[in-house]
This record gives structure tokens, sequence and C-alpha cells, in this order.
């Protein structure tokens, strides 16, 4: 069926349309419908099936044959290392740690908070809790102990699962002492910690408490996937919000395996034994989605990078990946791209390689600029689809479902929704605009399976947060519009989230830190543009009086504590000192005003202003660092 006629039977008629996805699933007990409304707005999918997840990406394609296929390859530049785990390996292993964490009081509702780099270890690790039934929690390993803490606090895990270390390319990230420095920052304790020791640093153990990956799997019966209601969360993944508390986006287990096997193919194409490669991080929700799960439950092969598009060790390093296991989908974000394209502007490294197993490429995480995806349009010579989601969604809100049928491409814009996702244009009254009228984007409730049902722990806040300023509609927080045809224009976000290399980045969560300097009165942070990672944080830093303090010395202490506190991820490494920020006469901080003139950007003088005078110290400050940039 063409795009047109699935996406309106999607919006016409969700159960049928949902249903027939659901046949793609092996369900211990089927469900009887799809969607629950009952409990609405917290809509609910598949509620009353039973199922696994695990058995679906793992055990049920050593049944149907696939035992000897490799389901995940290993390539890290970094350790200089390539290797493959078949079906069959994957079962006997995750099985085997299921059985170990069941051993330890491991059972299914319990959380396992899963801390660990680049290695099949996480998928494993993730695998076994679904196996159990247990809710996973993975924490991006360049977060800082005190983010692991708040994620500690939050979820509450029995168990956490991290590995001795993790390794960037200019240094070892020393995992075990951030793990020892979170948990006893936190006050809620975990029963025991899974540690995987890894050669290039072997971490000591605490005394009953942690155990070796290894050895606690000795002896163990292997565990048997326990089978969970379609409404059992299947994982928790925190996000930034507005403050430095981030929002746990919970996942349902039904409808994230339906909506993940619908996309596989008709947005990715990809069949079982194809495969697929998401060069992002476990800790994001690509990695949930496009690492780990989506291409495991489709039976195709996934391909787990331990490096970075560059450097590890040059700008051929993902062509080199694709050309040696045969890739014949690969996911990225621009400013990975944009990275290669610095250093290989005319794309020579390209030719050194036969990518001809290569068929399409995707982008997402951030806007996809047209210049790079021109740049590799000509250079890669396949469709390049931009793909907008969120950790919220789960899966593709717009994109070229060209696995069904592929739409003509409109650069700089991420094609069409997919099918259950109804996108509006609201202005702020909640009216919806017409075409190409620039507005905030919702989506009419309900949103498809896969999509969050709630926040964990926080269902007052889910309302508030996504549901109250348009009732009736889920607000994205991205504004943008819908042209003539139905293109979908994302432009920028509506709140003080911003968008550092692909990675979400909450400016509210920056300046709650760098209040807590005692020598800092007031602070702002804000996103500007950046060639490479698309935005970058800038702090502005009001003194307390009289604080004697040598300018430049806060702003060092200032950049090293948003590192120990949010980490390196963070990417806060600019901040000036200001007398006064611009405000409204009602005391709200004019960051938007700030943005444009950093970034150059003509302005209209915000008539709430109190005192215009302060823009001028503003523009002052920023030009001595180098803003607007050419
Ligand atoms: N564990 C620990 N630290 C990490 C980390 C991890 N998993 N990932 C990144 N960091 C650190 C980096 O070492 C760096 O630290 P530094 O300040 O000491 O140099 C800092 O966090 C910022 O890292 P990064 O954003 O990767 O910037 P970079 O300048 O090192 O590299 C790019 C720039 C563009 C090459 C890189 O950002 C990149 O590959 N981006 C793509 C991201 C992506 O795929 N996102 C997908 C989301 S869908
Ligand atoms: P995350 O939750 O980390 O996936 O970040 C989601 C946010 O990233 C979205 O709300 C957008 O602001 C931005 N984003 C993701 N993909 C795209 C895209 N293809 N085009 C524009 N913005 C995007």
């Amino acid at each position: 069926m063409a795009y047109a006629s699935l996406y309106k039977w999607s919006l016409e008629d969700p159960n049928g349309f949902w249903m027939k996805a659901a046949e793609e699933i092996d369900w211990v007990s089927p469900p009887s419908k799809a969607l629950f409304e009952d409990k609405a707005p917290f809509y609910e999918w598949f509620a009353d099936g039973m199922v696994n997840t695990c058995w679906n990406a793992v055990d049920r394609h050593v049944e149907a044959g696939r035992g000897k296929q490799i389901a995940i390859v290993h390539e890290s530049p970094i350790t200089h290392s390539s290797k493959g785990i078949t079906y069959a390996e994957l079962q006997a292993r995750v099985a085997s740690l299921a059985g170990a964490l069941r051993a330890k009081g491991i059972e299914k509702g319990d959380r396992v908070i899963i801390y660990m780099p680049m290695i099949p270890e996480a998928l494993e690790a993730m695998l076994a809790c679904a196996r159990l039934g247990a809710i996973h929690s993975v924490v991006f390993g360049g977060f800082a102990a005190h983010e692991l803490a708040v994620r500690i606090d939050d979820c509450k895990p029995k168990a956490i699962i991290a590995a001795s270390c993790g390794l960037e390319p200019s240094r070892v990230v020393h995992y075990k002492p951030l793990l020892d420095q979170a948990i006893e920052e936190a006050t809620h304790k975990p029963d025991f910690c899974v540690i995987f020791q890894r050669e290039q640093e072997v971490a000591k153990l605490v005394e009953g408490r942690d155990v070796a990956w290894h050895t606690f799997q000795y002896g163990v019966e292997p565990a048997e996937c326990v089978p969970v209601e379609g409404n059992h969360p299947a994982y928790i993944l925190y996000t930034s919000g507005t403050t430095g508390q981030p929002k746990g986006v919970v996942r349902a287990t039904g409808g994230h395996l339906v909506a993940l096997k619908w996309t596989m193919k008709a947005i990715y194409d990809i069949n079982a034994g194809d495969v697929f490669w998401a060069a992002s991080d476990v800790g994001w929700v690509v990695g949930h989605s496009y690492i780990c799960y989506g291409p495991l439950i489709a039976g195709a092969t996934t391909i787990v990078y331990e490096g970075k598009p560059v450097g590890t060790p040059d700008a051929g390093a993902f062509w080199r990946v694709m050309q040696n296991n045969k890739v014949k989908t690969f996911f990225t974000a621009p400013t990975a791209l944009r990275a290669i394209k610095r250093e290989d502007p005319q794309g020579k490294l390209i030719e050194d390689y036969n990518l001809r197993s290569l068929k399409a490429l995707f982008l997402a995480g951030e806007r996809a600029d047209p210049d790079t995806v021109v740049w590799a349009q000509r250079n890669l010579n396949v469709p390049v689809v931009d793909n907008w989601w969120q950790t919220e969604t789960g899966w593709a809100i717009a994109a070229n479902p060209i696995g069904i049928q592929q739409l003509p491409v409109k650069i700089g814009s991420p094609t069409v929704p997919m099918p259950g996702y109804d996108v509006r244009v609201l202005d702020e009254g909640g009216h919806q605009l017409g075409a190409g009228e620039l507005g905030a984007i919702a989506i009419k409730l309900p949103l498809p399976p896969g999509t969050l049902p709630t926040l964990w722990n926080a269902e007052e806040r889910f309302k508030k947060s996504y549901l109250s300023h348009f009732p009736g509609y889920y607000e994205t927080g991205d504004a943008g519009y819908i042209d003539e045809d139905g293109y979908v224009y994302i432009m920028a976000r509506t709140d003080d989230v911003i968008n550092v290399a692909g990675h979400r980045l909450s400016t509210g969560a920056m300046e709650e830190i760098l209040a807590s300097h005692t020598d800092v009165a007031e602070c702002a942070v804000i996103g500007v543009s950046d060639a490479l990672k698309g935005q970058s944080p800038l702090g502005f830093l009001c003194l307390n009086k009289g604080s004697g303090r040598e300018p430049a010395d806060v702003v060092k202490e200032c950049v090293q504590l948003v590192r120990d506190k949010i980490g390196p991820v963070a990417d806060f490494k600019r901040a000036c000192v200001v007398d006064r920020l611009p405000k409204t006469r009602s005391g709200k901080i004019l960051r938007g005003t700030m943005v444009k003139i950093a970034d150059g950007q003509d302005f209209k003088m915000p008539a709430t202003i109190d005192d215009p005078a302060i823009l001028d110290e503003i523009r002052e400050s920023l030009l001595e660092m180098g803003y607007p940039k050419a």
C-alpha cells in the first residue's frame, strides 16, 4: 500500500492498522485490541497482550534457523578490534546473564541501571533485563557522577550494571570511580553492582556490593523469557527538560515491539539478514531503538561502533566499517558528517572503499542542514533521508518511508508524518495554522504505539510538560511548519533545550549548576550557532557584589563545575562575566534576544525590555569572545 493510504488508514482506524502491524510480533497471548483509551489522556497500546521483548529480539530468530547469523558486530577502532556474535551465542550469553541477575533477586518490574560504553555487553545487559521483565535505564557514559546519582534516586534500581571503563580517543573514562561517587551521593542504594572488567582498566570491586560480570554467572541456571503485559514498562530513558531534574521517559513493551518492527521495514527497508548500522550510543534513544532493539527484532545484524567519525584513526572510519560489514542502511547525526566533511571536503576517502551494499543514509538527532545533505548525496550517491523524532516518541514522527514508497526529497524537510502521528502546527492560542505558517508543532492525541505513555513516577509532570499547553494534543517542544504538500519542517525548539552535536541538553540544568557557585549571583546559558555541533552552550555570569574575584578565575571554576556535575557531554567551555542580564520588566531573562545578538541576526527590540542599554553591554562581551562568528 502506498504511503498516503497507509497514513490515512492509521488515523481513521488505529485499531485495524496497528493490529495488522502487531501480527509481525510473536505474542505469548495476543492482545484483544490495539488502543486502550480508558485512562485517557494516558493512552495504552496492546495492554492485554502477553509478550517478551528478548524473545522477539533473540530467541525467536534462533528458533527460525538464524542461530548462525551474526546478530551483533563490535567495531572498535579505539581498541583496534572487530568481532561478531551470532544469534545463538547472543541467546546463550543473555540467558546466562539474566539467570545470574535472577539468582541475585532481580524480578519483573525491578529497575536496573546500565552505565556502559559501546560494547556488545551493553546490549546484552539490556536484553537480559528484557528477558526477565526488569526495567532498564541506560545512562550515557559522558554523564558525570551527579547525573547518574539523580537517575539512581529517581528510578531506585535494585542493581547497576557497569563497565570498568570507557575509551575516548584521548583518554580512558574511569566509569568505576564515577559509579562509586554516584552511589555515595544518591540517597537510594542498589542491592548490588555488576562490573564488566575491560582489559584496558580493571576496577577495584567493593566487597559485599560489587560482583564481576563473568564470576557471578558461574554455575547459574540460564533464564527463560518471562512474559509481560503489553503495557509493562520495557525501559526508562532520561532526557533533558527545562530543569536540572531529567524526565524519565517510559517505554511500554507491546507498542515498542510493534512500532519498531514496522519501522525497520517501512522506513529503513531492513529485512532479516540485512546489515543495519546506527552510529549513535546506547545511552540515547537512537541507540535503544536502532542499535539494540529495532535491528534485532527484525532479525538483522546490528553494529556497535566504539569510535568517532574522525580521528579513530581518520575521516574514512565510517566508510571502512560500511565496506567491511556490507552495511545496507546507515544512520547517523548530521554533526558526524560535518566533522568528516571538515576533514575531507571532497569526500576523497570515500573513493578508497567499496560501498556498493549501501542503499540509504538516514540522518536524525538535529536539523539536517542542506549543505551536509547535499554533500552526502553527492559523495555517497544514495538517498539521504532526514527523520525527525524525540526520546519521547522512540521512533520517527516524520520520515521518508523508503521501504514502502520513496517520496521525493525536499532538502530541509524530514518529509512527511509517519502513521499514527497526526501532526499539526498551532499558534499560541492553540489554533491550527495554514500551510507554510510557522508555529508550535503538536500531535493530536493519541500518540501511536511505541511513544511514551507517561513519565516515570511523574504523571503530573507528564501532563504539565506535554499535554496542558494545547489540550487534546502532545506538545513536541519543536517549532516549524507544514508546506502545501504536507512536508514537515522543523526550525527550532520552543523551550530551553539545546542540541549540541546531536546531544539534547538543558540550558536550565546548566544554569542551576552555575548558580550554585558561591560567587555567582545570577546567570544565563544560551545555545549559540556552531558550524560543527549545530549549537554550543555559552554562559553569562553576574558575580556577587564585592566578591573581589578575578572574572577569569570564576569562569574557569564554572566551566569545571558543569563538567564535574553534568559531564563532558555538556560541552560547556565558554562563559563571560557581565554586570547585568537583559530582562523584561517582569524579570524574565531575554535569552532569545541574546542568542540573536550572538548569532549576528537581526532582532526586534522586545517591547517589554526593562533597560535596552544592557543589550549593548552584552553585545560588547560577546564581541570580546569572538561572537558573532564570521
Ligand atoms: N563517554 C565519556 N565521555 C564522552 C562520551 C562518552 N560516551 N562521548 C563524548 N564524551 C566527551 C568527549 O570526550 C568530549 O570530552 P572533552 O571535552 O574532554 O573533549 C565531550 O564529551 C564532548 O564530546 P563530543 O560531543 O563527542 O565532541 P567532540 O568534539 O569530541 O566530537 C563530533 C565532535 C562531532 C565528532 C562528535 O560529537 C560526534 O561524533 N557526534 C555525533 C553524535 C551522535 O552520533 N549523536 C547521535 C545522537 S542521535
Ligand atoms: P532527542 O530527544 O535527544 O532525540 O532530541 C529530540 C530533539 O532533537 C527534537 O525535539 C528536535 O528538536 C531535535 N531533532 C531530532 N531530529 C531532528 C531532525 N531530523 N530535524 C530537526 N530537529 C531534530
